[in-house]
């Protein structure tokens, strides 16, 4: 640790709206600011730097950001007229969106980079330091981001971590920014992500969640040259690393699920049985709409082929109801899709338009009240699929990873390998450990349990009983 880490003369505060991908990219920002003697702020208050982490999925996400701007504004002229200063920079897929929106509507803002550039973050904050106007870095640089970043992260992440090694998206779905506030498909190569993830298990992480906006579509050159490495191939490597108890990735696209991906299922225990596989809709005319590139009964093929490689796996995904065109049939057809495949947890929303995306000009707009109307009853049905799935796990014992101390004395908390957060009395010497756990009570989005003597602790696809997918 460099001594600028060890005692850090400027504070450093990071909001991160949104994704994953964003609170990792939030991790490698202070990453980069720790050299020129950035250490954590617990608030904004307290901080000689914010940077505002911004995500542009859904709506709303430039009135909650130009809300907190106005916020800031207030602190920052506090700070100047103590004498002090506040360096205010946004990040993210707004910033990426909206650089110029930005730094017209808050001239206070002294940054605004995209989530291509946040190598450049040191020589942004010296410009800055010098410059009277706003520094706009939103480019997407030939040099790659990861190449420059630092290798070491300042603050280990924990029992639990991310690891990004995929980044933008070429798919170019009807609603979606993505691949214009992310820019193209970027894979890292093998080698420096088998040497992140040996380092974070170093730190003590026994669970790594590999990120990608299209992560399944991986495909990073392999150490040493020759092919490239698919996802599959990549898990392959990672499980092979000593104390690495469980992977996980996300987010995936179920046109990219191929054999090897499957068979990594099949084969490695610590690839844990949950996957985020989003579908959107069940309709065939919603799909092609949308441009997914697949239809309803494609999706469920991936789902089956994924289930006989692993029996416990079980499936969440995201919903958009609503989007341009869709008619109370094809809402049927979503209905039907859910129930025929069983989610354990899933994600949906009203379809909002985004700016610059083909759908956003759509003439067949859905009307707002119909659209409430649609998210009530899938999110009535998808509630009712998630609890069953939880209570199918009461009175069982299950494997448990210890993720840390619970909210109350003598409690811990951990995460099933479906995902569920776990609560249970035991010692906190337990953190970073697999135990089993006997499941007493389910919750909509927990569950409760008592350690067990038992058998837990070996991989779960050797155990003789597997809960069954909702
Ligand atoms: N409107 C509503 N939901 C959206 N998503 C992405 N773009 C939109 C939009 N314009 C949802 C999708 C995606 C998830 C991350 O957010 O379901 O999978
Ligand atoms: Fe967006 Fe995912 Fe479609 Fe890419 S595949 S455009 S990230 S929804």
């Amino acid at each position: 640790m460099s001594e600028a880490a060890a005692s850090p003369r400027k504070r450093l505060f990071i909001r991160s709206w949104g994704c994953q991908m964003n609170v990792y990219d939030s991790g490698r920002m202070a990453d980069v600011l720790a050299p020129l003697g950035y250490g954590p702020a617990e608030g904004p208050d307290a901080a000689d730097m914010v940077i505002l982490n911004t995500c542009h999925i859904r709506e709303k996400a430039s009135e909650k950001l130009f809300s907190e701007l106005g916020r800031l504004r207030a602190l920052k002229r506090e700070k100047e007229a103590a004498g002090g200063r506040m360096v205010l920079a946004v990040a993210g897929c707004v910033a990426q969106a909206e650089g110029a929106e930005i730094t017209a509507r808050a001239p206070w803002v002294d940054i605004v980079l995209g989530p291509q550039t946040y190598h450049r973050l040191p020589e942004m904050v010296a410009r800055a330091s010098r410059a009277a106007g706003a520094v706009i870095d939103t480019d997407f640089p030939a040099e790659a981001k990861f190449d420059r970043l630092p290798e070491a992260s300042a603050a280990p992440q924990g029992v639990t971590a991310f690891l990004t090694v995929q980044e933008g998206c070429d798919k170019f779905c009807s609603f979606c920014v993505v691949p214009y506030t992310r820019g193209a498909e970027y894979s890292r190569p093998a080698a420096p992500v088998l040497a992140e993830a040996r380092r974070l298990v170093a730190q003590g992480a026994r669970e790594i969640t590999l990120l990608g906006q299209n992560v399944n579509a991986y495909h990073g050159d392999a150490p040493g040259g020759g092919r490239t490495w698919g996802l599959g191939r990549l898990l392959r490597a990672l499980a092979e690393i000593p104390g690495l108890e469980r992977l996980r990735y996300t987010t995936s696209h179920p046109r990219d699920v191929d054999d090897e991906l499957v068979a990594a299922h099949r084969d490695l225990p610590q690839l844990m049985p949950f996957l985020h596989l989003p579908v959107q809709s069940g309709s065939d005319r919603v799909l092609a709409a949308m441009n997914r590139g697949h239809t309803a009964a494609d999706f469920l093929s991936v789902a089956e082929r994924l289930r006989a490689a692993r029996p416990d796996l079980a499936l969440s995904s995201d919903f958009i109801v609503g989007h341009p065109g869709e008619r109370a049939a094809d809402f049927d057809a979503t209905l039907a899709l859910v129930r025929e495949v069983g989610f354990a947890l899933a994600y949906s929303f009203k379809y909002s338009p985004r700016p610059g995306t083909p759908a956003a000009s759509a003439p067949n707009q859905v009307p707002e009240a119909e659209k409430d109307a649609r998210l009530q009853a899938l999110q009535a049905l998808l509630r009712d699929q998630q609890e069953a799935f939880n209570r199918s796990l009461v009175g069982r014992t299950i494997p448990v990873l210890v993720t840390g101390t619970g909210r109350h004395h003598g409690q811990v908390a951990g995460r099933s390998p479906w995902l569920n957060p776990v609560h249970l009395s035991a010692s906190d010497a337990l953190i970073g450990e697999v135990v089993p756990v006997a499941v007493l009570a389910a919750h909509t989005n927990s569950l409760s349990g008592a350690l067990a003597a038992g058998t837990a602790t070996e991989p779960p696809s050797q155990r003789r009983e597997e809960p069954a997918p909702a």
